[in-house]
């Protein structure tokens, strides 16, 4: 494997922790990812300071809302140059549709990314929110709706990967969070697997965060991942 698949998932409120934790482990990861919380406190200024790191960037700020909206939002993203964003497949094919015009229409280099279901979702929590169906069949119908409405890739869990490769190969990345090794604590994710197997399944990128940026040194967990899967 040439390219380092793992996304070191930066979820901090603080731009100099931010800094800090990139320098640290940016030997042995292939880029970041910054998301809701790093977004809401740091802003475009300080997505503009981690850009100068020169890592690509995975800027994961999950878009849902009316087409027009959601559009206007995503002009604002593709400026900043990420090399990754994500939308969430089930705002629908209106609002997809607008996006991938709008990043055909500015030449845009970003790659669009369905978010799927939620790695914190179970079956359990299916119901509650209204959607029918198990977690794996929903996962599988919003993947061929991002693939038919001309999307990059998708964002799953682990538990899908090789669901969402047998059916697309690789007409869509897929990116895949909720990666823990066996020593590491899930968290809030309910549906997690190891690197290892993740990339063995066909994972294309790995997103990795509380495993290597709460460990005691960020940057040997991020050498011990890099290592599990080279
Ligand atoms: O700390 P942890 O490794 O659980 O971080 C996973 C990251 O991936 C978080 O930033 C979370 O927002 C993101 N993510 C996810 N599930 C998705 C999409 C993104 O956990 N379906």
């Amino acid at each position: 494997m040439n390219k380092n698949p793992i996304y070191c998932a930066i979820d901090t409120s603080s731009i100099d922790n931010a800094l800090k934790l990139i320098d640290e482990i940016s030997p042995h990861i292939g880029g970041v990812k910054l998301g809701l919380e790093f977004f809401t406190s740091c802003g475009v200024e300080g997505v503009e300071k981690v850009a100068k790191c020169k890592l690509p960037l995975f800027l994961d700020l999950k878009l849902y809302d009316i087409p027009n909206t959601v559009r206007k939002s995503l002009k604002n993203i593709l400026s900043l140059e990420p090399t990754y964003t994500t939308l969430h497949v089930s705002g629908g094919s209106d609002m997809i549709r607008e996006c991938v015009n709008l990043k055909k229409q500015l030449n845009s280099f970003t790659k669009l990314i369905g978010v799927t279901m939620l790695t914190s979702f179970e079956d359990n929590s299916m119901n509650e929110v209204g959607i029918s169906g198990s977690v794996s069949e929903n996962v599988k119908k919003l993947s061929h709706l991002a693939l038919d409405t001309g999307m990059d890739g998708i964002v799953c869990s682990p538990m899908e990967i090789k669901d969402v490769k047998n059916m697309f190969g690789s007409k869509l990345e897929v990116v895949v969070p909720g990666i823990r090794n066996q020593t590491d604590n899930n968290d809030d994710q309910k549906r997690t697997l190891s690197a290892k197997k993740a990339i063995e399944f066909g994972a294309d990128v790995i997103v990795v965060g509380r495993p290597i940026t709460s460990a005691d040194s960020p940057r040997d967990a991020a050498k011990i991942f890099h290592q599990s899967i080279k």
